[in-house]
């Protein structure tokens, strides 16, 4: 198999971080793995802005539809406004591309320090966040001026979007296990009393997983104090972008966060690190790259790749066992020393 990979560093610290993990690829891919990998660059992004008015070109998507795969690593530049970047690269891709599902496993790694104390349990749990429309659906605007200007920010939820998200949380959950629906139904009165509805219909379809509801701000609350109790969490675009910050704060760096985003059932997904462009390091060597590493093996894994992804995975278990840390983990370490590290770690495997 082979298998065709548009990759689009991106901004700020995206490069620096994509370039380790097209190294692991690399490593990992060619004719003893059974599979290869073609990894096209697209320059996309704010240097392309500066050439050519626009983040991308007008054939982007369909450009994007000729690929296996996308790998991204993060937009946003200061100079720029995100309305601008953010809104021109990283959110028309996931919506023209209908990626609904914004998928962000949270897990400990070996070594990392995490700001929790040891009686409170792992996290080890799977937030499902619903990526199309909700709280970013982008609609409103700014009305009247001084003391009396207002701003109208208004959330789109479709009972499809809904359903289909909440089915595909279902879809990961063990017999037994726990799915959390998160709303704020109590206080957004019309949204989420809609959500909580389609998620208990969707739930009865599932008898054999266990299901609760549970207001955001609990949510916020419980993954502090009980981050054990957690299997699938499944949550709006908003709840889900905050959530999962919360989430690799919990794992010990914003850095070491992964997600994909993609559409159930076709192969087209986007993988990219959870962190955005972080202008105040960029330029330094300090990025971890272990977030857009791990999201190389969610990627293979999602291409079928399940060993060449398990090997890229223990490689970063090896790691950071061995505490080989850029400064988010209170290491020393470059870029690219964590990069040297990793392939010194697959090739011992
Ligand atoms: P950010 O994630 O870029 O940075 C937040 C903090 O975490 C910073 O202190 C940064 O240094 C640190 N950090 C992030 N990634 C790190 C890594 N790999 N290693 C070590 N430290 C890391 O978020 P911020 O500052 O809110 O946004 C900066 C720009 O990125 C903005 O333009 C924003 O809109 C954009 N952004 C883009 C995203 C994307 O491309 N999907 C996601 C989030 C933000
Ligand atoms: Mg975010």
């Amino acid at each position: 198999n082979t298998y065709r990979i548009a990759v689009i560093p991106g901004d700020g610290i995206g490069p620096e971080v994509v370039a380790e993990g097209l190294r692991v690829l690399r490593a990992v891919g060619g004719a003893d793995a059974g599979f290869s990998l073609e990894l096209e660059e697209l320059p996309w992004g704010s240097a392309y802005y500066d050439r050519h008015g626009r983040m991308m070109p007008g054939d982007a998507i369909p450009t994007l539809r000729t690929f296996d795969s996308i790998y991204f690593g993060a937009v946003g530049r200061p100079d720029l406004p995100d309305d601008l970047t953010v809104w021109g690269l990283i959110l028309p891709m996931r919506r023209e591309l209908d990626l609904y599902v914004n998928l962000r496993p949270v897990r400990l790694y070996p070594g990392v320090p995490t700001p929790l104390r040891p009686e409170v349990g792992e996290p080890h749990f799977t937030f499902v966040r619903e990526n199309t429309e909700g709280e970013y659906a982008g609609l409103g605007g700014r009305q009247g001026q001084g003391e009396y200007e207002l701003a109208v920010q208004t959330g789109v939820f479709t009972r499809r979007g809904i359903q289909r998200v909440v089915e595909y949380a279902f879809s990961l959950a063990a017999p037994g296990s726990l799915v959390t629906s998160v709303t704020k139904s109590n206080a957004l009165r019309h949204a989420f009393p809609l959500w909580d509805e389609v998620a208990a219909e969707v739930a009865a379809r599932h008898p054999d997983v266990r299901f609760e509801k549970m207001h955001v701000d609990a949510v916020a609350y419980q993954l502090v104090k009980n981050p054990a109790r957690f299997g699938v969490l499944v949550g709006s675009n908003l709840f889900g972008d905050i959530l999962t910050d919360l989430g690799a704060g919990l794992q010990g760096s914003l850095g070491l966060a992964a997600s994909a985003n993609l559409c159930p059932g076709q192969r087209l997904a986007l993988f990219e690190p959870v962190h955005g462009s972080a202008p105040d390091i960029a330029g330094q060597g300090k990025a971890n790259p272990l977030g857009a590493v791990a999201c190389a093996a969610l990627m293979l894994a999602h291409l079928g790749e399940r060993e060449a992804a398990g090997r890229i995975e223990r490689a970063m278990e090896d790691v950071t066992r061995q505490q080989v840390f850029t400064p988010d983990l209170g290491g020393s370490c470059s870029t690219h020393e964590v990069g040297d590290a990793l392939l010194a770690a697959l090739e011992r495997e």
